[in-house]
């Protein structure tokens, strides 16, 4: 009778470890891992870049972003770096970014915008 009660809670954990164990790999595996240049793209670029303001092109969209993009990343990070006056301001107002921070932002934004 013991014996059977062991096999049977063996047979309960290893069918909750398999429900569960499931679940959780689905849900983690529809989310796409965040791109390294989204937190930044949130704290300094998303005030302007998401909603168009002063002729900001839209994150997204694509008709805005392909002339952009077609100049090549680097030419994007030397505007992000300088600024496009009047309306883009130099290093999109993180001060604190490095090169690097701002490359990985515009790659960020030309993924989602292409
Ligand atoms: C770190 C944050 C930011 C990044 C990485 C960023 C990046 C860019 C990039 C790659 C472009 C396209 C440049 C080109 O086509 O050569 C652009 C354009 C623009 N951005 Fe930003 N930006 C940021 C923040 C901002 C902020 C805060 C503002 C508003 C105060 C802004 C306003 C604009 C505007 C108006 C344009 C269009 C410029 C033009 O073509 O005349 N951006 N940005």
């Amino acid at each position: 009778m013991q014996r059977r009660n062991g096999v049977y809670g063996l047979a309960v954990a290893l069918g909750l470890m398999l429900i569960t164990g499931c679940s959780e790999s689905d849900a983690t595996a529809g989310k796409a891992a965040a791109h390294p240049g989204e937190e930044t793209y949130n704290r300094f670029c998303f005030s302007c870049l998401a909603s168009g303001v002063a002729g900001a092109p839209k994150l997204g969209d694509k008709a805005a972003w392909a002339p952009r993009i077609a100049k090549g990343q680097a030419l994007l990070l030397q505007s992000t770096l300088r600024g496009v006056p009047p309306g883009m301001p130099a290093m999109g107002l993180c001060t604190s970014c490095t090169a690097e921070d701002l490359e990985t932002v515009v790659d960020y934004m030309v993924q989602q915008s292409r």
